[in-house]
């Protein structure tokens, strides 16, 4: 697993490229470039979300996998806002109660162990009133691609270093007590379909 997870990290950004040009690079900005004060990331990967970053006082990174972190090392260091990278678990987040104004998950829910208890562990971390933005993936596709999502899940997770295909952000969201307040589901072309459909919102334990 440990030799997999070096080679996921490495193909990551290449594998993604034509996502991040397509729409993800545009949407990353849209979602964190506004964000001010102090900001949680979970889930980092290669950091690609750290160079849209434009008014945040601070962003405080999480990322458990050692490879994704190496990657993630130069955009910390190139991004136009201080960062800081912590080695830990969406899960077990080692950082004070309400003391965060923001938190930031794109392309992570799908992949964290325990969504419930991410969900907790941010709501824990957030000031009161304050939001968790996200874009995921997955979840709410009926029909014949959500059956056929269902069936390659598990293969798909082995493959993609525990990305799950049928998680529904938004119910996660709202049985774990979030107010969706803001949600776009989108379809973009030239995706792969096995992705889609894709998640955008702000939402408010
Ligand atoms: C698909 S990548 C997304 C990376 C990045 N957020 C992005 O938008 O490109 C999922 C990331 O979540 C990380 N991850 C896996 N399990 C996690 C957990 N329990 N808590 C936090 N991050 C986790 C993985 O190591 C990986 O870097």
């Amino acid at each position: 697993m440990a030799i997999w997870e070096r080679g996921f990290a490495s193909i990551y950004d290449k594998m993604n490229a034509a996502m991040e040009a397509g729409f993800m690079g545009r949407r990353r900005s849209a979602l964190v470039g506004p964000l001010t004060g102090r900001v949680l990331e979970i889930g980092s990967g290669t950091g690609a979300n750290l160079a849209h970053y434009e008014m945040a006082d601070r962003v405080i990174c999480t990322e458990p996998s050692g490879p994704m972190r190496e990657r993630l090392a130069p955009r910390a260091e190139a991004a136009k806002v201080p960062i800081e990278v912590y080695d830990c678990a969406a899960e077990a987040l080692p950082f004070d109660d309400a003391s965060f104004d923001v938190a930031v998950s794109t392309l992570v829910l799908c992949t964290v162990d325990d969504v419930t208890r991410t969900l907790e562990q941010i709501r824990r971390v957030l000031k009161p009133g304050a939001q968790l933005v996200f874009i995921e993936h997955g979840g709410g596709a009926d029909g014949k691609r959500g059956r056929w999502q269902h069936r390659i899940e598990p293969i798909w997770t082995r493959v993609g270093c525990g990305c799950r295909l049928t998680r529904d952000t938004r119910a996660n969201l709202e049985e774990a007590g979030y107010d969706v307040i803001e949600f776009e589901q989108f379809s973009p072309r030239r995706t792969p379909p096995v992705l889609l459909p894709f998640n955008q919102g702000v939402a408010v334990p």
